[in-house]
C-alpha cells in the first residue's frame, strides 16, 4: 500500500513571520487530528532552515523548491544537495515547470540535478507536465513519458527508490483550472506503467502525486483516483487551514 503524500509549493512566496507562524500552526493542527497522510513543505530557500528547525520533532518534511546541478564551485546563487542535506531537507522538487519555461531548465539538467539528490539521499520530487497546446495537439502522454524516461533512462532502481514523481499539467497551475479525477488518473495510470518498464514491483511503489489547482474542495475526488497518491500544491498550500483540511482529505 502506498502511502499519501500532501506536498505544499510556496513558491516565492511568504517571509520569516510568515514561516513561522505557519510551521507553528500546521504542527499543532497535524498534532490534535487524525491525519494518516505524509506532509511536505517547500519554502523559499531562506526559510528552509526555519522550517527545518520547527519541524525537528515531527514528521513533517521540509523540501527545497530546487537545487544546483553541480555538486560545488562557481556557481553564483546555486545553492547545492549537500548544503539542502546539511540544512535537514529531505526532499527537493525538481523539474517544476516555473523552472523549464522561465529558466530555462531541460530534462538534462533534471537529470543532473536527480544525480546530486540521490549522491546525498535526498528525494527529488521530479515534476512533469505537458502544456495547453501540448494536450490540445494529442501529446500530452508522450511529453510527460519523455520527462519520466529522461530520469528512468539514467538511474537504477536502487538510485531512484526515494524518487518521488508530481503530475502537473502547466494549464492546470495557477489557473483554478484543476484537471478532472479522470484526466489526473489516465495520466498517472500511464506514468505508472512507464516506471514499470524500469521495474514492476519498483513502479508500484511509487508515488505519484497530481498538482495544479489542488484545493480543499477538488483534492478528495482526485486523492480517490487509484493511481493518484496525493498532492503537490501552490496557491492553496500559502494558507494553513486550507492546506490542513488538504491534508485531511488524503
Ligand atoms: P497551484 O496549486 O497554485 O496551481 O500550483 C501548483 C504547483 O505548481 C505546485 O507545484
Amino acid at each position: 500500500m502506498r502511502r499519501k503524500l500532501v506536498a505544499g509549493n510556496w513558491k516565492m512566496n511568504g517571509n520569516t513571520e510568515f514561516a513561522a507562524e505557519f510551521a507553528q500552526d500546521l504542527k499543532a493542527k497535524l498534532d490534535a487530528a487524525e491525519v494518516t497522510c505524509d506532509v511536505m513543505i517547500a519554502p523559499s530557500a531562506p526559510y528552509l532552515a526555519l522550517l527545518a528547525n520547527a519541524f525537528s520533532e515531527s514528521n513533517i518534511q521540509v523540501a527545497a523548491q530546487n537545487v544546483a546541478q553541480f555538486d560545488k564551485g562557481a556557481y553564483t546563487g546555486e545553492v547545492s544537495a549537500s548544503m539542502l542535506s546539511d540544512l535537514s531537507c529531505q526532499a527537493s522538487l525538481i523539474g517544476h515547470s516555473e523552472r523549464r519555461t522561465l529558466f530555462g531548465e531541460t530534462d538534462e539538467v533534471v537529470a543532473a540535478q536527480v544525480s546530486q539528490l540521490v549522491e546525498q539521499g535526498i528525494t527529488p520530487v521530479l515534476c512533469v507536465g505537458e502544456t495547453l497546446e501540448e494536450r490540445e495537439a494529442g501529446n500530452a502522454e508522450q511529453i510527460v513519458e519523455n520527462q519520466l524516461k529522461a530520469v528512468l533512462e539514467r538511474f537504477s532502481v536502487d538510485q531512484l527508490k526515494n524518487l518521488v514523481v508530481a503530475y502537473e499539467p502547466v494549464w492546470a497551475i495557477g489557473t483554478g483550472l484543476t484537471a478532472t479525477p479522470d484526466q489526473a488518473q489516465e495520466m498517472h495510470a500511464h506514468l505508472r506503467s512507464v516506471a514499470r518498464e524500469l521495474d514492476e514491483q519498483w513502479a508500484d511503489s511509487l508515488t505519484i502525486l497530481y498538482g495544479g489547482s489542488v484545493n480543499s474542495k477538488t483534492a478528495k475526488e482526485l486523492f480517490a483516483q487509484p493511481d493518484i497518491d496525493g498532492g503537490l500544491v501552490g496557491g492553496a498550500s500559502l494558507k494553513v487551514d486550507e492546506f490542513f483540511e488538504i491534508c485531511q482529505s488524503a
